[in-house]
């Protein structure tokens, strides 16, 4: 049994307990239905109180049957009975009431929270709308503007803020179950509000409709859902309520069975798998609570305002007062930014800074848990830097560097205790990007391994194991990605085709444009490398912009021409003059859109499957999460290995093969189907 009935005097008390997260299921659904039936049939009960065990609320219908055929009872028929009871529901909520089971506190008379308890309606995320009146009972709450901004959106909104807005009816401070039961009761000597299918929509005026459209259609770019879930609340603010029921329940059906929510399915369940690698299973993490950070750069501060994020003491140490100085202002000014974007208060940021100790002296991390290395990109001063960190930190504390291209094998190499060294590879903006590489060398040890994947779940990034190899998974597929660009243009493509394509694709930036904003010269790093290791990369364009100066945006030009302060890509005639040099020996032809995304996309997908089968990543999961957190690969096509998928192996290898004939790609690496086994 999923439900219990208890009494308190007159009020029944409806406890679900379906852990993990009470989430809808048949059975869930089906003991609700019974116990309203029960408790309709009880006469000497005159509330209801429905309250969950856990760590939650109701969190919503339950994903996994998704992909089944519904089952009765319906959750809008649950929702219709709850609503239709004899006697009043009270929703007792704590953690998250999301999606159906908001629907479910929208069902019931009245929704009391405690302080931390948050709602939503967050459907749009997983590509489809909510399912069960959702769209339908929230405008007739709290008026079409805040409903439409809620399901497009599918942000949640925290108690206090959910009470001022009518969301709910009261923040109950204390024991929740004692403060619903007084709720309940208090209410029942007042004359009862009605139930909101018989309440009507607040008006809005008429231009709400079309000035809203056109927001949520900027926002959601190509994802079908918030435009969807847009159009069933002026459904619901136009019709009646059983046609805007009817409506709703009809989206809802269509977008489940679509190719985005199947895909965003995906990727909500493997960020939940990524944070428990199988096997890891078992192994304890060791405690952190306390960290530093070498070097207090470009990433040394987003790391280390990530690691204040968290509420940990941070010690920031430079090279000397100067640099330090500066690195401290860096953190400083990241922080600040996070107060004028209104995302903490200035108290909360007066608080993380106090918690920062600036040093240039390594004596002072004898007691931390945790030390990230992110000094400059260059052997011999991070082989110095752990030698010092191996001399002074407990034998106990985690030592890891945020290399992107040095080998971690190398840079570990004669510390003390290796077994507590790993890579930890942040993204920039560090504080921002979700993605964390986790980079084990062959002496870390599973503890050490499982101390960085339980960092992730503390700065609440996506953590993915990687071998090591030249730029571990993300920036290895990255490498393809800007030789695949550079070969279009040899052939005929124009780099404003290229971004415009790509961008078409659903990456937020094309190519070009985004090495124009990080810089040339990270690519021409890395170059350099691979040659004194014997290789020979592939960047004929890039070399001789590098070598003219023409490093992006901040040299004032790259691949494109800026203006002075003005972002705006402007072709230039010094890059189409050395594209049409450099191609002028190669066959030219015309590119359409869809021939520019398969000769970018497709390799990427093939360098993909060599990473699997070498063994540098564990799942293809893993690889469309690093592509989606890292690059901005989009969400709703699920990742890099999903969409190739769910376009099909063998029809990418058969193009492979054509890009391949054509010099263009490589052709498809052995048994490159082989990892969907
Ligand atoms: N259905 C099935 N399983 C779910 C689930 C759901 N709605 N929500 C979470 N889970 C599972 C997770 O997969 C995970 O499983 P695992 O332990 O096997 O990996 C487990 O519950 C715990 O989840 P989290 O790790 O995410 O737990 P947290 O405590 O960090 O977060 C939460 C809790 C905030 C509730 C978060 O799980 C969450 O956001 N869940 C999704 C909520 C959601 O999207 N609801 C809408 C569903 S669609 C809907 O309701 C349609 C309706 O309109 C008809
Ligand atoms: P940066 O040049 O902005 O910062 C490096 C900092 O290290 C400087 O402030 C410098 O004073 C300090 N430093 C140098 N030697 C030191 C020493 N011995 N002790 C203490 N501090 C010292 O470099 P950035 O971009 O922050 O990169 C740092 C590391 O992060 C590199 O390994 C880089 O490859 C890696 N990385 C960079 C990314 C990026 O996008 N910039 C992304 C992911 C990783």
């Amino acid at each position: 049994m999923t439900v219990t009935i208890e009494r308190a005097g007159d009020v029944a008390i409806v406890t679900i307990d379906n852990p993990p997260v009470n989430a809808l299921s048949q059975a869930l659904r089906q003991d609700l239905w019974n116990a309203a039936e029960t408790l309709d049939a009880d006469p000497s009960v005159r509330a209801v109180v429905l309250i969950c065990e856990g760590r939650t609320f109701i969190a919503g219908a339950d994903v996994n049957e998704f992909g089944k055929p519904p089952t009765p009872p319906h959750l809008p028929d649950l929702v219709a009975r709850i609503e239709t009871a004899a006697k009043p529901w009270v929703a007792a909520i704590h953690g998250s009431a999301l999606g159906g089971g908001f629907e479910v506190a929208l069902g019931c008379r009245f929704r009391v929270a405690v302080p931390s308890a948050s709602v939503g309606l967050p459907e749009v995320r997983l590509g489809i709308v909510p399912g069960a009146g959702g769209t339908v009972r929230l405008p007739r709450l709290v008026g079409p503007a805040l409903a439409a901004e809620m399901v497009t959106t599918g942000t949640p909104v925290a108690a206090p803020r959910a009470r001022s807005q009518g969301l709910i009816d009261a923040v109950v401070e204390g024991d929740l179950e004692k403060g619903a039961i007084d709720f309940a009761r208090a209410a029942l000597d007042q004359s009862l509000p009605l139930p909101l299918r018989q309440r009507g929509v607040p008006a809005v005026d008429a231009a709400f409709w079309e000035t809203s459209t056109t927001a949520v259609a900027g926002r959601a770019k190509r994802e079908d859902a918030p435009l969807r879930a847009l159009a069933c609340v002026r459904t619901a603010a136009e019709a009646d309520f059983e046609a805007a029921m009817a409506f709703e329940r009809q989206t809802f059906l269509e977008l489940r069975g679509s190719s985005q929510a199947s895909a965003l399915r995906h990727v909500f369940f493997a960020e939940r798998a990524a944070l428990r690698p199988p096997e890891l299973g078992g192994v304890e993490p060791r405690r952190i609570r306390s960290a530093a950070v070498i070097g207090g750069g470009t990433m040394g501060a987003g790391i280390a305002a990530a690691l204040c994020d968290a509420r940990l003491p941070v010690t920031l140490v430079e090279r000397d007062e100067v640099a330090l100085e500066r690195g401290l202002s860096n953190l400083r000014s990241i922080i600040d930014g996070l107060v004028k974007r209104g995302k903490i208060s200035s108290e909360a940021a007066a608080e993380r800074l106090s918690a920062v100790t600036g040093t240039t002296h390594y004596g002072l991390l004898a007691g931390v848990d945790l030390v990230i290395e992110a000094v400059f990109e260059d052997i011999d001063v991070k082989r110095d830097v752990f030698s010092r960190l191996s001399a002074v930190c407990r034998a106990d504390a985690v030592l890891a560097t945020n290399t992107s291209y040095l080998d971690p094998e190398e840079i570990a190499a004669g510390i003390k205790h290796p077994e507590r060294f790993v890579g930890l590879h942040f993204f920039s903006p560090a504080h921002v990007m979700k993605l964390l590489e986790i980079v084990p060398t062959a002496q870390t040890t599973p503890a050490t391994l499982a101390t960085g994947f339980a960092l992730a779940r503390m700065l609440n990034k996506i953590p993915v194991r990687a071998g090591i190899c030249d730029g571990f998974i993300g920036n290895r597929i990255l490498k393809i990605t800007r030789a695949q660009a550079e070969r279009l243009l040899l052939a005929g493509a124009t780099p404003q085709a290229v971004d415009a394509a790509m961008r078409a694709f659903g990456l937020p930036m094309g190519p070009f444009e985004a090495q124009d904003l990080g810089g040339l010269d990270i690519a021409a790093f890395q170059r350099r490398a691979a040659r004194a290791r014997g290789e020979t990369p592939f960047a004929p364009i890039a070399e001789r912009l590098c070598a003219l100066e023409r490093l992006g945006q901040k040299s004032g030009g790259g691949w494109y021409d800026y203006a002075k302060g003005d972002r705006t890509p402007q072709p230039s005639e010094i890059v189409a003059g050395i594209i049409a040099e450099e191609g002028s020996a190669r066959p030219q032809r015309q590119w359409d859109e869809a021939g520019i995304i398969d000769c970018i996309v497709l390799p990427m997908v093939n360098e993909a499957a060599k990473i699997l089968q070498d063994k540098v990543a564990l799942r293809a999961a893993d690889i469309d999460l690093v592509e989606i957190h890292g690059y901005g690969f989009p969400r709703w096509r699920g990742g890099l290995m999903h969409y190739a998928e769910e376009r099909g192996l063998t029809e990418i290898a058969v193009r492979l093969n054509e890009l391949a004939a054509d010099g263009l790609a490589e052709p498809p690496c052995n048994q490159f189907e082989r990892w969907v086994e």
